[in-house]
């Protein structure tokens, strides 16, 4: 049995990581969060300030924690530096071996840093784990399936949209929306996360593979559960380079503190997925490794939710 600290436990991912890790039952589980929680239906809260490094290392040690894996919602500068300081920290505390990054995402590289934000935190993380002695990984998932479902499938997630929009019956693709993508439920994706901990050892990138589908696949499900032919625009690639995305509606992305519009964002994010950004190549994903993970694919999420 290891002791794994989820810090961001309470967020949408850090949640869904929890019930998984809790499901398995294999581990215990501690949520490290900013602010104080009684034990709650058996779960253990650990009230930490990122900003103190060396105390946040003294609480990780006299829980005995093995593990973190952080889920912090990587929206700003300030997030990214509470995860460095808890790499620190982790680095610090004698018992921790292993770091799980922030990610659940695609594989951010170099290149998309100029495109989005979230490249240059993801990376940040990347680094200080590498300089640290911890063992650590980033977790690449592609995108999650939750979003064709809700507000009927259960989930965590707060609302987004990649491309259609079932609720709404509305659809922008990217290009000529056939690019390939890899999707994954929020609560599969967490089922590999538990898995993980049992692996002896660790790759940097841990890769889970899902379902390999384009947005365009997903339109025709939603469109046949539906019963109707959605309102479909095929948005260029310039203009998804430029920050243009002609979405009918929008909610913010959380990542506007950045001086980004909400548009440019979205535009963004289509750009990539667009362009192969959310494609998961790997010789050695988490589902050759767990082949009894049954995957929930997007007509089941779909069916089941509309
Ligand atoms: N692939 C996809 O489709 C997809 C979709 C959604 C998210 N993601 C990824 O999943 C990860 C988690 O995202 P999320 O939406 O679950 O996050 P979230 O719910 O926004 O936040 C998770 C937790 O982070 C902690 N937090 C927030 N601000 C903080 C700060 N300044 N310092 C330290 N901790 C802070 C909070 O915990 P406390 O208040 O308890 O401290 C919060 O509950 C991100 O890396 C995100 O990119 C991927």
């Amino acid at each position: 049995m290891r002791i794994i600290a989820v810090a961001g436990g309470t967020g949408s991912v850090g949640q869904t990581i929890v019930e998984a890790l809790v499901a398995h039952g294999k581990h215990k589980v501690l949520i490290l969060t900013r602010k104080p929680h009684h034990q709650v239906n058996e779960l253990t809260y650990l009230a930490v300030d990122y900003e103190d490094v060396s105390a946040t290392a003294r609480s990780l040690e006299a829980a005995n924690v093995d593990t973190v894996i952080c889920a912090f919602g990587m929206e700003s500068d300030a997030i990214s530096e509470a995860q460095v300081n808890l790499i620190r920290a982790a680095d610090l505390s004698g018992p921790t071996k292993r770091f799980v990054v922030s990610g659940y995402d695609m594989l951010f590289q170099e290149e998309h840093i100029a495109m989005v934000p979230t490249a240059k935190w993801a990376l940040a993380a990347t680094q200080a784990a590498e300089g640290s002695s911890l063992e650590y990984t980033r977790v690449v998932n592609g995108l999650f399936l939750d979003y064709y479902g809700l507000p009927h499938w259960r989930s965590h997630l707060k609302p987004w949209v990649n491309a259609v929009n079932v609720a709404g019956k509305w659809a922008v693709l990217p290009g000529d929306g056939t690019c390939q993508v890899n999707f994954i439920t929020s609560q599969d994706m967490a089922r590999f996360v538990a898995r993980l901990m049992d692996l002896p050892k660790w790759s940097p990138v841990s890769s889970i593979v899902g379902q390999t589908a384009s947005f365009k696949d997903i339109l025709q499900v939603a469109e046949r559960v539906r019963g109707e032919r959605f309102s479909v625009k095929y948005e260029s690639l310039g203009d998804l380079r430029d920050g243009r995305i002609s979405f009918p509606e929008f909610e913010e992305t959380g990542l506007e503190s950045t001086g980004r519009s909400t548009e440019s964002i979205l535009a963004s994010f289509h750009y990539i997925s667009g362009t192969g950004g959310y494609a998961i190549s790997s010789d050695d994903p988490l589902d050759a490794r767990f082949p009894d993970i049954k995957i929930t694919t997007a007509a089941d999420v779909i069916e089941s939710s509309w």
